[in-house]
């Protein structure tokens, strides 16, 4: 969900319809907005931001404080009862959530008894309850029935509470979920991420776990759940505007894809030293000498970011020579994981706010295991909490399906491999030169690859109207097929499926008839002669195969139905090289079927709950 704030001398309106308009990509299902009037007026409504401002047209508002949600539905179904803000019985509170409150149920049921009436069904409106009624009973203040509640919670929140009885006031809370605070001149602006804040200000305050920060329109404290001062510290940020708009482009998702030649660079900038044969990672610097005597890595995280972790693998064992797990995170927490003090575990998130991948840290975190995070979003919860880590330096991901995320973090990881190659000495000087020689044509090769955008068109618009599509690979290229599934049904509600090429036969081909479409990953690599022998065992029957190839290949050329070439390179640049044609069509496929490409549907980018 995406959670906006505003206290100040600006209209508070449009700076909140404007913020929830760029967190929309967090969740989608419902909006809503509560401003300080006379008193609380809370608009809300079912469906996209853009719903909202249609059901208040020529509503004049004139508030200078207010808060604003864009909801991912957790508990109860997306409609106007459910969307956030939500009352206190009184009225005098209203409150934005995001996250669970996992004892919601016995703390609504104590309520109940003692006459507390709810209208939805949501985890958010019973602990506005809690707090009104803590406020009842004590004559605590705001922030001190706050506090109160939050030690009774157990769960994850980010939350923005405005009170009738202090109209000069906004109280926002952390544990979980991001939230971070922009300091302006005589306003501040509160948000899930900075995004929306960083038009008005750079100065950006994250606050911790268990913190409680009481803005009003001239002044900020914040205390912990022990009420102990806490002396915020203000980062200032550094981003380009240009990047979280659509600059010329019919969506967020193709100016990402185009966008990668630039971003690639951005994560190798100042990294790599192809003459020398030497890769520098000043964010493992403390940790490199632990490097030497680590025996194996565990990698863990969600989604595209989980099929990123599956290239690491191939890479750190190819090159560094160790052993590698990859997991998800959601299924690694909750195992009685074995780890001790000689693993490195490494945590790969986009957002650095996973909540399943959070967890599985901490579970890390506690037997002893060296923390690594690999992550884009500077400042989130993930840096924070591991030992060391890599930024990916993409810059900001608005699309929901992650694209230039992943290619950063493939070549970032793909830079991790050689340091730790490196580090134990695994590698010849010759070798990494010769590797890091290639590295460094990488954003070059890319540019190359993204011409294949009309012909990549052409084969979208034959297969558009499939029903199914699998994606075959072989090594580094079998999580490339996932990734391409992935990225295809996410957008294009196609059914699709990534399989080892090998293993097609143990299943998949049962499914194969003229009418699905295969894409193989068939370029001339490791494993050619076998993907080749994949190749005509869909021809046999009767599949139709699109094949992505290295430039020139005849052979592959000859037995596929379509084929997309990539540049002639070495294996290193494979994953990141062959992931833009999938990108690209599970784009074009999506914006033939009329979907909606940047916001698919029941998606959320950050998903902050388990
Ligand atoms: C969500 C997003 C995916 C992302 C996954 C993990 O499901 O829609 O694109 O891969 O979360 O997110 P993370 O921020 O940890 O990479």
């Amino acid at each position: 969900c995406g959670i906006v704030g505003y206290i100040g001398h600006r209209d508070a309106w449009p700076v909140l319809i404007k913020g929830l308009k760029q967190l929309e990509y967090r969740g989608y299902d419902s909006a809503g907005i509560a401003l300080l009037e006379d008193k609380i007026v809370i608009n809300k409504s079912k469906g996209k931001v853009a719903d909202l401002e249609l059901k208040t047209e020529g509503s004049q508002f004139q508030s200078k404080i207010g808060i604003g949600h864009t909801r991912w539905a957790t508990h109860g179904e997306p409609n106007d009862i459910n969307a956030h803000p939500h009352y206190s019985g009184n009225q005098k509170l209203a409150i934005i959530h995001n996250g669970i409150i996992e004892n919601y149920q016995a703390i609504k049921e104590a309520l109940l008894l003692k006459g507390h009436q709810f209208v939805s069904d949501t985890d958010t409106e019973i602990l506005i309850h809690l707090i009104e009624e803590i406020q009842l009973r004590t004559k605590f203040d705001l922030q001190e029935a706050v506090r109160a509640a939050l030690k009774q919670v157990i769960g994850a929140y980010a939350l923005v509470i405005l009170n009738e009885d202090n109209p000069g006031q906004l109280i926002a809370a952390r544990k979980g979920s991001p939230l971070v605070i922009g300091v302006g001149k005589g306003e501040y602006f509160i948000a899930s991420d900075a995004t929306p804040i960083l038009e008005y200000t750079r100065n950006i305050i994250y606050l911790n776990d268990d913190e409680i920060a009481s803005i009003n329109y001239d002044s900020l404290e914040v205390v912990n759940l022990d009420n102990d001062v806490q002396v915020p510290y203000i980062h200032e940020l550094e981003m380009e505007i240009e990047l979280i708009e659509k600059n010329g482009y019919e969506h967020f998702m193709l100016k990402e894809i185009h966008e990668q030649p630039r971003s690639i660079k951005d994560s190798m900038r100042g990294r790599i030293y192809p003459l020398d044969g030497r890769v520098e990672l000043g964010g493992l610097k403390e940790y490199a000498e632990k490097l030497k005597n680590i025996k194996r890595i565990i990698i863990v995280s969600c989604g595209t970011s989980w099929h990123a972790g599956l290239i690491a693998e191939y890479l750190f064992e190819k090159y560094a020579r160790i052993p590698v797990e990859v997991e998800y995170a959601s299924e690694f927490r909750y195992r009685n994981p074995i780890i001790d003090k000689s693993d490195l575990v490494i945590a790969i998130s986009q957002s650095g706010e996973t909540a399943d991948t959070l967890a599985a840290l901490s579970i890390a975190g506690l037997k002893g295991a060296t923390l690594f995070g690999v992550c884009n979003v500077v400042g989130s919860s993930i840096p924070r909490m591991t030992h060391a880590g890599v930024y990916t330096h993409a810059g900001p991901e608005i699309g929901v399906a992650s694209t230039k995320a992943f290619t950063s973090q493939v070549t970032v990881l793909t830079l991790m491999a050689l340091y730790v190659a490196q580090q134990r000495d695994v590698l010849s000087k010759q070798k990494m030169q010769e590797l890091l020689t290639e590295l460094e044509k990488l954003p070059d090769l890319v540019e190359t690859t993204l011409k294949c955008e009309d012909n990549v068109k052409k084969i979208a618009g034959i297969i558009k109207n499939a029903n199914n599509c699998i994606f075959l690979g072989r090594g580094s290229a079998f999580p490339v097929a996932l990734e391409g599934a992935l990225k295809l049904k996410e957008i294009s509600y196609i059914h699709a499926e990534g399989y080892p090429a090998a293993e097609m036969k143990h299943g998949p081909i049962a499914l194969i008839d003229e009418q699905m479409p295969v894409v193989f990953i068939a370029t001339n690599h490791s494993s050619y002669e076998k993907v080749i022998s994949n190749i005509q065992e869909v021809k046999a029957r009767k599949g139709m195969v699109i094949s992505v190839i290295s430039e020139g290949d005849l052979k592959v050329k000859a037995m596929s139905d379509h084929t997309i070439e990539i540049p002639v390179t070495n294996e290193l640049l494979l994953p990141v090289l062959a992931s833009i044609p999938l990108q690209l069509l599970a784009y074009h496929i999506a914006v033939m079927r009329n979907c909606n490409v940047d916001q698919p549907r029941n998606l959320a980018k950050s998903v902050t709950v388990e």
